[in-house]
């Protein structure tokens, strides 16, 4: 293995995450209260330009809060993309719901919105939109059909902090929105989430269900049954820090995504995803579609990748086609979702990375095509 090694994500702790953490610790103010929180939560929904900001423990709760505060119950169903990752139809299991996939946009790779309504039946709830890579899902058709058939919508922003559509944050344009602030997210928190509201009840229920479905004002209090989703004050120290240099995040990224588009470009075979002009995204991740691709990504390209010190991840399997929903699986066709998850390759994307790097990942790729 040759000595150069790029991982796929690089967090950059180069802010005041270390003397806010510091500052936690020296103050021992280490657990599930503290200033921190507080900040990170008025930051957040400023930054969103939304009333409420709940955080807790990550991406996956968030969403399971965001569905119980909206009501969903056994039997229920929710429409999903069907190329996401998993915590978008787990949140919907964990409520007892059924999540009923839905195939996404050739260009955006985003929910299709003109397939929704095909997809809608007498126990359909809501939809759960997921702003992919952090390109935002087109989010008027989308809410012009929830709100034609009473259906909530929730904005799984996991991957798209700071990506606007027509001019709003993503995450505030629906009933609720998520935020992940995973190890490679855009603002990371080591592990952490946020939800996102305009919504005074669902925000109160929110906040409820995350503390043991605890009362605020009577301790020991409980109304409902509830989890333990709450964040600590040291990791909403190391998001806020993150989340006051996102802009210079989404720069960074945006700069590598610009440099493989410019790579690609030049070499026939390629695709990536596209732009709507209704969109202002961000680049989670940029991945790579390798249309002459015959052997299989996962088996051939990152492998050799790896090899040569490029670490990469393959795109996630179409949700129909995973072993916990064995009734969905040749069912129905969604030819893109599965199109891209054949032939898509995340590729090496934080800010930190140079144009080299860029250049050093095209050059084996194309290397490793011409073998
Ligand atoms: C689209 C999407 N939804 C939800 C999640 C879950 O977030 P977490 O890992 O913080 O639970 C992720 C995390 O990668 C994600 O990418």
């Amino acid at each position: 293995m040759s000595k150069k090694f790029i991982p796929v994500n690089n967090p950059v702790m180069d802010g005041n995450e270390k003397a806010y953490v510091l500052d936690c610790l020296e103050s021992s103010w280490i657990s599930s209260s503290g200033k921190y929180l507080d900040r990170f939560e008025e930051a957040f929904a400023e930054f969103c330009n939304v009333k409420y900001a709940v955080a807790c423990s990550n991406g996956t709760a968030a969403l399971h809060l965001a569905l119980l505060a909206l009501g969903l119950e056994p039997g229920d169903e929710v429409l999903i993309p069907d190329l996401t990752f998993i915590a978008t139809a787990n949140a919907v299991t964990y409520c007892g719901g059924t999540p009923v996939f839905v195939d996404i946009e050739p260009e955006t790779w985003n929910i299709d919105p003109e397939l929704i309504e095909g997809k809608i039946s007498s126990r359909t709830k809501g939809i759960i939109v997921v702003h992919f890579r952090g390109h935002p899902a087109d989010m008027d058709p989308i809410l012009k059909v929830a709100g034609r058939h009473g259906l909530f919508v929730i904005e799984d922003a996991a991957q798209s902090h700071g990506a606007e559509y027509k001019g709003r944050m993503t995450g505030s344009l629906g009933n609720i929105g998520t935020f992940s602030f995973f190890g490679n997210k855009i603002v990371t928190a080591g592990e952490g989430g946020m939800i996102v509201t305009n919504d005074e009840s669902c925000a109160k229920k929110m906040r409820l269900l995350k503390n043991q479905g605890m009362e605020n004002v009577k301790r020991y209090w409980h109304p409902v049954v509830g989890f333990n989703y709450r964040l600590t004050n040291v990791a909403a120290a190391i998001g806020l820090a993150q989340l006051e240099k996102i802009a210079s995040q989404i720069d960074g990224r945006t700069a590598v995504a610009s440099w493989y588009q410019e790579y690609f470009q030049k070499v026939p075979g390629f695709r990536w995803q596209g732009d709507k002009e209704s969109s202002n995204r961000v680049w989670f991740l940029f991945t790579l579609v390798v249309e002459k691709e015959i052997r299989s990504i996962r088996d051939g390209l990152i492998p050799y990748l790896l090899e040569n010190g490029i670490d990469s991840r393959p795109v996630y399997y179409p949700l129909h086609s995973l072993p916990i929903f064995p009734e969905r699986s040749g069912a129905q066709s969604y030819p893109v979702a599965e199109y891209i998850s054949e032939r898509g390759v995340n590729l090496p994307t934080w800010a930190g990375m140079t144009r080299e790097d860029v250049v050093y990942i095209g050059d084996k790729i194309v290397d490793y095509l011409r073998r």
